[in-house]
């Protein structure tokens, strides 16, 4: 089975590392196909910790190639960041791959990226101001800079001068910035070059390659499912595709390569930034969960918003991405919790929604329907089989595989990699 999808299923931060760490050494080669360093994954190895935003969190695994595919939009001064860091720390990252038609984020875009968000107003989407949206729209609207032109200065030149005429315009007399020049962003990735030309490669032409010689590659999804430009909670998502199809055109492989979709579902909900979030809790149950589940974000340290389970959510993820197996995370966070709500339909104006709306207005109306399930106050950090949970435990992950549309392969019960209950084997 050579390639295997790893995605988000709600609004991202679901643990998606813990997922990957779970294939381990099996895997030869782990792809990041989307976004760029507004991701955060925590990977605990150990006692150490580590805060990835950038690098595919196989970097940690002895032996993976990592690869930064054509789909991700690049930071270099944060990529060799991370790298020092974990060079710093011992970690071997001389195998990383970066393909040369990624597409390059500049200080103009991280620029742009916050004073939009600040021009918006009320009606701003909360970005992580890493100037990812930018950078995708000019790549779309063909004003984009890959990193293949770091390497010929006369064409980076062109470029950056074509990106930047309109840009200036924007910036000095929409927005009131001062005007930035073609030589100082020349200048800034022309001196990366040098470091970057040995990492640079045709990654298509590798993974097409490695995937001959039935070698294990792995796709993991920055983001997730619901902040997908073309299927999430749109405009309130991120500017790439983070759903399974994204891994084939992110990456230059044939959709029918990819045989297994494995997607990483929370066992309650989380969401950072703006937009529409039906089970949002307001009260104290929702202060509990985030208190209770660390969450605050990896990026930007911000508080996430919290609610119960989304089944509808779930079931539109494994729709969409052809989900084959479902990872439930952080389901020790509730215990000790006497009930346990799982939203399973909705109420849109009166009328009953077994499905996400598929329109926009609709599911910011989506009031959800619960259903309550009896909650456990057994510590389960130490269980690593299924029939060693609770009885109640069992069944609010029995319950919520029947309705989240694909089967629950493994449930993570603590934040150690090795905190883990496999039901079926990842890559049976
Ligand atoms: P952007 O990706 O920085 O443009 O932000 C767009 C939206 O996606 C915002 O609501 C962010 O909070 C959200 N977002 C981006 N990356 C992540 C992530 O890794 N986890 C969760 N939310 C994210």
């Amino acid at each position: 089975m050579p390639a295997i999808v790893i995605i988000g299923a709600q609004w991202g931060d679901e643990g998606k590392g813990k997922a990957t760490d779970l294939l381990g050494s099996r895997i030869d080669y782990v792809v990041k196909f989307n976004g760029g360093n507004n991701a955060g994954h925590t990977v605990v190895v150990g006692n150490e910790k580590y805060a990835l935003h950038l690098l595919p969190s196989g970097i940690l695994t002895e032996g993976v190639t990592p690869v930064i595919a054509n789909g991700v939009v690049v930071d270099i001064e944060v990529l060799f960041e991370e790298l020092d860091a974990l060079t710093a720390r011992g970690v071997d990252v001389s195998r990383l791959k970066v393909s040369s038609n990624a597409h390059v984020i500049t200080q103009y875009h991280r620029t742009l990226d916050k004073v939009t968000e600040r021009f918006l107003g009320k009606r701003q989407i909360g970005t992580t101001g890493r100037g990812i949206g930018p950078t995708y729209a000019d790549k779309i609207n063909r004003v984009g800079i890959r990193i293949q032109d770091l390497f010929d200065e006369n064409i980076l030149r062109q470029k950056v001068e074509a990106a930047l005429d309109q840009k200036n315009h924007l910036l000095v007399k929409i927005y009131n910035r001062r005007a930035i020049t073609v030589d100082e962003i020349v200048a800034d990735l022309l001196s990366y070059a040098d470091r970057l030309r040995p990492m640079v490669a045709d990654t298509s032409l590798l993974l097409h390659e490695a995937l001959e010689a039935g070698k294990h590659v792995l796709f993991e999804g920055g983001q997730a499912t619901m902040l997908d430009v073309d299927h999430g909670t749109y405009p309130f998502v991120t500017s790439s595709n983070s759903t399974a199809g994204g891994a084939a055109t992110g990456s230059g492989i044939g959709p029918n390569r990819i045989e297994r979709v494995i997607a990483v579902v929370k066992a309650y909900t989380t969401r950072v930034g703006a937009g529409p979030f039906p089970t949002e809790l307001f009260d104290e149950s929702g202060e509990w969960l985030r208190a209770r589940g660390f969450e605050f974000g990896t990026t930007t340290g911000r508080p996430r918003r919290t609610g119960w389970y989304d089944a509808p959510i779930a079931r539109y993820s494994s729709r969409i991405n052809g989900v084959t197996d479902f990872v439930l995370t952080k389901l020790d966070t509730l215990t000790g919790l006497e009930t346990i709500p799982v939203c399973v339909a909705y109420d849109v104006d009166g009328v009953r929604h077994d499905e996400v709306p598929a329109s926009q207005s609709d599911f910011h109306h989506a009031v959800p329907i619960y259903q309550n399930f009896p909650g456990w106050s057994e510590d389960i950090s130490g269980v690593r089989r299924f029939e060693d949970l609770p009885k109640n435990a069992q069944d609010y992950v029995t319950a919520l595989e029947a309705m989240s549309g694909s089967r629950i392969s493994a449930i993570g019960v603590g934040p150690g990699r090795e905190a883990i209950v496999v039901r079926h084997d990842l890559l049976d």
